[in-house]
């Protein structure tokens, strides 16, 4: 298969909506990760993303769509849902909800959990598709399962070309880590955190969110341990590199390539898979990466630079 590349105006989101509908594969910009997109309702489609990524099929998928009101049809809605919604999105935020009766969700993007992971992505080009196709869009992140999240149309192709039908070319994406994913089924819990800092959705919600427990069940599996994992070993707040390391910065340490000299987080987020794809590249044994602080955005940084540490899983 030809993957071909879309352009980002309305006739590449008519294209895209067009392969939808016929069951095919569009890879397409937000504003966290390039997604790799497909019919929410057809099986086979979304069959043939589990297929393209190596995606273990117990790893359920996020849903996209256009507005609240296209997310409201599809899950048993609630104040939590209403505050969180109504504060972030359009935005980095993912919503997991008690599944609607009758919502013509295939079961394969919800690894038959009776709860569905919802999102209004901000990003125009993911809206324009949308729009155009006029239907819920699962979507992971377009990268084969468990390696480094693509945030360039380069990096899909990388990845997935001849895998999938299209990729739409929108450039780098703006915030650079995975939407935040906050269970609502009973106490709110912060089930991965990412694009929107922990602190603003507590304030937003006016309480505290609960924390996904480590080990215990597998509810947000890009909770399976290793993922994000680059070819080299990746050594975590290190002040320089060893012999055969190549150096990620990030304030006061300076690396090969810097995640913000400034100290930036927002500007970290940003870069953070794009540097992890290029120092890979070069070619090192190891990656070893400076001290992020944990706090906001520091703190999705460091899940996916713990996950990119950890010992790799058997395949
Ligand atoms: O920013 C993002 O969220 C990107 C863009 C493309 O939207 N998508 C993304 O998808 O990161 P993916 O598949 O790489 O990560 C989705 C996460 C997985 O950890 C999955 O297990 C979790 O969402 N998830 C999906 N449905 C769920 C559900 N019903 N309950 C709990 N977790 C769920
Ligand atoms: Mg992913």
């Amino acid at each position: 298969m030809q993957t071909r590349v879309l352009g980002t105006d309305k006739e590449g989101h008519g294209a895209a909506a067009a392969i939808w509908r016929a069951g095919g594969l569009v890879a397409f910009p937000t504003e966290t990760v390039y997604g790799l997109g497909a019919d929410a309702r057809s099986d086979l489609a979304v069959a043939r993303i589990f297929e393209a990524k190596g995606r273990p099929r117990f790893n359920p998928l996020i849903v996209h769509v256009a507005d609240a009101a296209a997310a409201r049809a599809l899950v048993a809605w609630s104040d939590a849902a209403e505050r969180l919604a109504s504060a972030f999105w359009p935005g980095p935020l993912t919503l997991v909800l008690p599944l609607r009766e009758g919502a013509g969700i295939s079961g394969l993007v919800t690894a038959g959990l009776g709860t569905l992971a919802v999102r209004v992505p901000a990003h125009p080009v993911a809206r324009g598709a949308l729009s155009a196709f006029g239907g819920p869009v699962a979507a992971p992140s377009a990268n084969p399962s468990g390696r480094i999240s693509p945030t360039t149309a380069a990096h899909v192709l990388a990845g997935l070309e001849g895998r999938i039908e299209a990729v739409i070319d929108g450039g780098p994406c703006a915030v650079g880590v995975e939407s935040s994913i906050v269970g609502l089924g009973g106490a709110p819990v912060l089930l991965r955190p990412g694009g929107v800092p922990a602190e603003a959705l507590e304030a937003a919600l006016g309480g505290p969110l609960a924390r996904h427990e480590a080990g215990g069940a597998l509810t947000a599996p890009g909770q399976l341990v290793s993922h994000y994992a680059p070819g080299a070993r990746v050594r975590l707040g290190a002040a320089r590199a060893e012999p055969g390391e190549v150096m990620l910065g990030f304030g006061p340490v300076a690396g090969d390539l810097t995640l913000s000299a400034a100290g930036d987080l927002r500007e970290a987020a940003a870069n953070l898979f794009h540097h992890l794809h290029a120092l890979d590249a070069m070619g090192a044994a190891g990656i070893a990466v400076a001290p992020i602080p944990e706090v906001g955005l520091g703190r999705a940084i460091n899940d996916r630079l713990r996950r990119a540490a950890a010992p790799r899983q058997a395949p």
